[in-house]
């Protein structure tokens, strides 16, 4: 489903990311884990076209990143892939509905009212449509931005510590979302995550380095 091959990556000078190979089969779901700093974050941005490595190669769903412009990129993400990542940037101007309806849009794709429903039906979240992303508990506004991530069916869905700072129960509770809500687009999952508590939920895991 992708791969990347020789990905390195530089901050002012310093080495953070080295990756010789790293394929993913489409509906696998995958932990990238190590300390903070190894570059777990970034290997994220890399994923999603949000950041270009120095060297390598990125490819997804079979395309190829540097044959795509920055616009070309946009497009991509937001047709192909989901991303939930800590601080949700949600749009707080907007009602929940209209942020997915802003997902859409800006994928190039129809607003399309009814897909927008069923996802927020789905997770619970039928009631919230017409409300703003400060009128919700943090589980909720979690829910949401996971419901914007899934919007466009994407197949490849990136999280990055979708779990810090909730309790075991909601622990569960998200991953198992998550999970659900992938494997509904068939898309593979991608975690970067040092919760201990997911580890032994997903049995294939890419180890990153510390750094110092
Ligand atoms: N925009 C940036 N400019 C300079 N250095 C950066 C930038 N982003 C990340 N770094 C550095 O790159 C390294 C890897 O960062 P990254 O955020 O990918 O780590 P991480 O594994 O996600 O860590 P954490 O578990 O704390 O979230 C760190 O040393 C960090 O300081
Ligand atoms: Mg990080």
């Amino acid at each position: 489903m992708f791969a990347l091959s020789s990905v390195r990556h530089e901050f002012d000078g310093k080495r953070v990311l080295d990756l010789a190979h790293w394929q993913v089969a489409r509906g696998e779901t995958w932990l990238v884990r190590g300390p903070s700093g190894s570059g777990k974050t970034t290997l994220l941005h890399i994923l999603a076209g949000i950041l270009k490595p120095a060297e390598g190669s990125v490819s997804v769903a079979g395309q190829d990143y540097a044959r795509l412009g920055a616009g070309g990129l946009d497009r991509f993400r937001g047709r192909h892939i989901g991303i939930v990542l800590q601080r949700l940037h949600l749009v707080g101007s907007l009602t929940v509905m209209n942020n997915l309806l802003l997902a859409q849009y800006l994928a190039g794709l129809p607003q399309d009212r009814r897909r927008a429903r069923e996802v927020l039906d789905g997770l619970g979240l039928g009631g919230k449509a017409a409300s703003h992303p400060h009128q919700l508990s943090h589980g909720q506004a979690q829910r949401v931005a996971l419901a914007r991530a899934v919007i466009n069916q994407p197949q490849l869905v990136l999280a990055g510590e979708p779990t810090s700072n909730l309790d075991d129960a909601r622990c569960r509770e998200a991953f198992e979302l998550l999970s659900a809500q992938a494997a509904g687009c068939n898309a593979t999952l991608v975690i970067a995550t040092h919760d201990q508590r997911i580890r032994e939920r997903v049995a294939n895991r890419l180890t990153l380095e510390a750094r110092s």
